[in-house]
């Protein structure tokens, strides 16, 4: 029988967006399947690979090298969703790799249900963000994107807390606070497709954040640590620069992240009324 761990390696060297984003939907089903009928897939162990597999467009540049263009142009937006579905395809991968590189720790099958469903949606995402794209007269892979997004699930390969810390609680929580100006940047152009598009995504991944908080706090509850503490050692060793506000408050505390664990990583003190 096929383990979770394995599907997960699958869909991580599965390099086409789209064909990515199939086989993660079909293995997510499969595993709710499996659960809903009370015969859960083993989640067993497999070496993901260090790199997910990737198309061979777009190419991948520094992020100094990629053009920058103003989201005030057609092509500026263009620009910007095509940088919203590298995320998005990204983050597919960094829910499947969080399932098959921490296989070997024994978490509740809670964990595995989140971190599926949460691949499911990122499928989604990219395939939602590629449909605007093409209707926009362009495609994933037709613009240069960041090379390097890879680099906080390098550094953290060996520590699933700070896994945890870095990935859903400090990237993921970056894009609650700057999904909003994105939807309005795309209302004020007319274009009710992407709006429609970002609105799901923006939903969606306050449940990824909050995921990630909720385990995070579950590992350092179980080794009787303090989770603010444990949260700011990590990200400070393993997220490069100090987080930016403005944050999305409301947000980020309903995905259950209060101000004190962010605020002090700003270099900034935290703003009193
Ligand atoms: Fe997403
Ligand atoms: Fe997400």
């Amino acid at each position: 029988m096929t383990t979770l761990a394995e599907m997960a390696v699958e869909v991580l060297t599965t390099a086409d967006g789209r064909a990515k984003c199939a086989l993660s939907r079909r293995h997510a089903e499969t595993w709710f399947a499996a659960r809903a009928a009370g015969t859960p897939i083993p989640v067993g162990t497999a070496i993901p690979p260090p790199h997910p597999a990737r198309p061979a467009q777009p190419d991948l540049l520094d992020p100094r090298d990629v053009p920058r263009r103003r989201p005030g142009s057609p092509q500026g937006r263009i620009a910007l969703l095509h940088a919203v579905a590298h995320i998005e395809l990204n983050a597919v991968d960094l829910h499947w790799d969080i399932i098959a590189r921490f296989g070997h720790i024994a978490m509740p099958p809670g964990f595995y249900d989140d971190w599926v469903k949460a691949a499911a949606e990122e499928s989604n995402h990219f395939n939602l963000i590629c449909d605007c794209l093409e209707a926009m007269g362009s495609h994933y892979g037709a613009l240069p994107a960041h090379a390097g997004m890879w680099r906080a699930a390098s550094d953290t390969a060996e520590d699933l807390f700070g896994r945890l810390a870095v990935v859903p609680m400090v990237l993921e929580a970056r894009g609650l606070d700057v999904t909003p100006g994105m939807i309005d940047i795309f209302r004020r152009a007319g274009e009710e497709q992407t709006v429609t598009a970002l609105e799901v995504i923006y939903a969606e991944e306050v449940g990824h954040v909050a995921y990630g908080s909720k385990w995070f706090n579950w590992l350092c509850g179980r080794d009787g640590l303090d989770p603010k503490d444990v949260f700011h050692a990590l990200v400070r060793q393993y997220f490069h620069g100090a987080l930016k506000p403005p944050f999305n408050e409301e947000k980020r505390a309903e995905a259950g992240l209060p101000p004190d664990f962010y605020w002090p990583l700003t270099g900034k003190d935290e703003p009193v009324d």
